[in-house]
């Protein structure tokens, strides 16, 4: 793929915090000249300039990377990915980042995942796949609980349930459609892990730990992800290397025999158990809300990264991190993840000192902006270490600094960074 010399236009495709996080950082960067968002929100307009375009709509998108000479593309959100705007792009020739269709299914198919797994030794739950939820259903009934179900395909985050009995594995079965795993039950805590690959070479980025329930304590419902943090303490060196050594390089190199180069960010979520770390999904993208304090804790320039996956050099682009830590606290709509409350008036978005303010549910309304719903904003702070960065995010939080009215959060990110200090 060429790339021009002179300083780079910029599309990224989405609207969350990880996007905003994503342009934040590249507007930073003394190569880039402009920068669109699709279709953004309120809080990317102030870095670039959002276009209404949505983002499954990869036919249009390309278009406008066409006709506005966007010199490289970022796709944020698996959506567009597993729908194929990479083949989309390459088709007309446009540099973007992100794995093909056929790629991408390492994260739209979790039958395939877990297949390759197997096939190439790399760590993971025992597992079956069916094809319907008869045989399911009659293999679960022959198991030891926990289980955790899994839908095969895409499912917004709602596909996956730890059943502790028949009834309760009976109950969510019922509710999925398509295919069906059903996977030996892991314990350890998570960490989301991170790499840029060429589809030979990669890069790592700094272990992050994201916060999945929506209450104090992983109590409550799942959300799309609470709050989160990096790096990760229980997530050593030692520790890196051995992610990098038995699941990333593995799997890069599994995905090129089999046909699928990967290239793009894969962002292998893991669970360290005591017989080591194991995969219990990829994705074949960054992860929200985990990007935004990866962005906040990164020293280099994000640009080069982003071109050095789609140029074939991730051997040569070191990713530099600064010392400290970044803590994101998220700030949902009253009533998420349940239907919930719309156009409220957000207070206090200014400037703070080593604080973003990175929107996801965020729009205008006659020139003001409105909390849209969901996960609306991430506070996201650098510190010099884990504690610091804790209390400068909440810091910020409240009548005092950014609030609106009923918005829901949890007090307690990072506090397991804390304890395993
Ligand atoms: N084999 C497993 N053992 C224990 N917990 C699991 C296992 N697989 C998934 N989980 C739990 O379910 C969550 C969601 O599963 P995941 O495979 O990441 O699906 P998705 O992110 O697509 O919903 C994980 O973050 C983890 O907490
Ligand atoms: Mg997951």
């Amino acid at each position: 793929m060429k790339i021009a010399n002179h300083k780079l236009k910029i599309l990224i495709v989405g609207s969350g915090g990880r996007e905003h996080a994503l342009g934040w950082k590249l507007s930073q960067s003394p190569l880039v000249d402009r920068i669109f968002f699709a279709p953004g929100n309120a809080g990317t307009s102030t870095v670039g300039e959002n276009v209404a375009i949505g983002v499954n709509e990869i036919g249009r998108l390309a278009e406008f990377a066409e006709k506005q000479q966007v010199d490289l593309t970022m796709v944020g959100p698996e959506l567009p990915l597993t729908l194929g705007i990479v083949d989309e792009f390459n088709k007309k020739n446009l540099a973007i980042v992100g794995p093909t269709k056929k790629a991408s299914r390492i994260e739209s198919s979790k039958i395939f995942a877990k297949k390759l797994m197997k096939k190439y030794r790399i760590p993971t739950a025992e597992f079956a796949a069916f094809d319907d939820k008869k045989s399911a259903l009659a293999y679960i009934g022959k198991s030891r609980f926990p289980v955790v179900v899994k839908a095969d395909g895409l499912y917004a985050g709602k596909g996956v349930a730890v059943c502790s009995n028949f009834a309760q594995a009976k109950s969510f079965v019922e509710k999925l459609t398509g295919k069906i795993v059903v996977e030996e039950c892991l314990v350890g805590p998570e960490v989301s892990f991170m790499v840029a690959t060429d589809g030979v070479n990669f890069q790592s980025f700094l272990p992050s730990q994201d916060h999945k329930r929506l209450n104090d304590n992983d109590q409550g419902p799942n959300t799309g992800g609470m709050g989160a943090y990096a790096p990760v303490p229980i997530a050593s060196q030692k520790l890196i290397g051995r992610i990098e050594k038995e699941i990333v390089a593995p799997i890069i190199k599994a995905m090129k025999k089999e046909g699928c180069l990967y290239q793009g960010i894969l962002y292998p979520g893991l669970i360290l158990t005591k017989d080591g770390p194991k995969v219990l999904e990829f994705n074949c993208r960054f992860g929200d809300p985990e990007t935004q304090p990866l962005m906040t804790m990164l020293k280099s320039d994000l640009l080069p990264i982003l071109l050095s996956i789609v140029k074939g050099t991730a051997d040569k682009q070191k990713i530099i991190f600064k010392p400290g830590a970044s803590v994101c606290v998220v700030l949902a709509a009253p009533g998420y993840p349940g239907k919930y409350a719309k156009n409220l008036p957000i207070n206090g978005l200014n400037d703070y000192k080593d604080v973003a303010v990175f929107h996801a549910g965020t729009g205008f309304k006659d020139k003001k902006i409105l909390a849209m719903g969901g996960r609306v904003l991430g506070i996201t702070s650098y510190g010099r270490s884990i504690k610091e960065a804790i209390k400068k995010a909440y810091g910020v939080i409240g009548r005092k600094g950014v609030w609106f009215r009923g918005m829901v959060y949890r007090q307690d990110i990072a506090h397991k960074a804390i304890k395993n200090l």
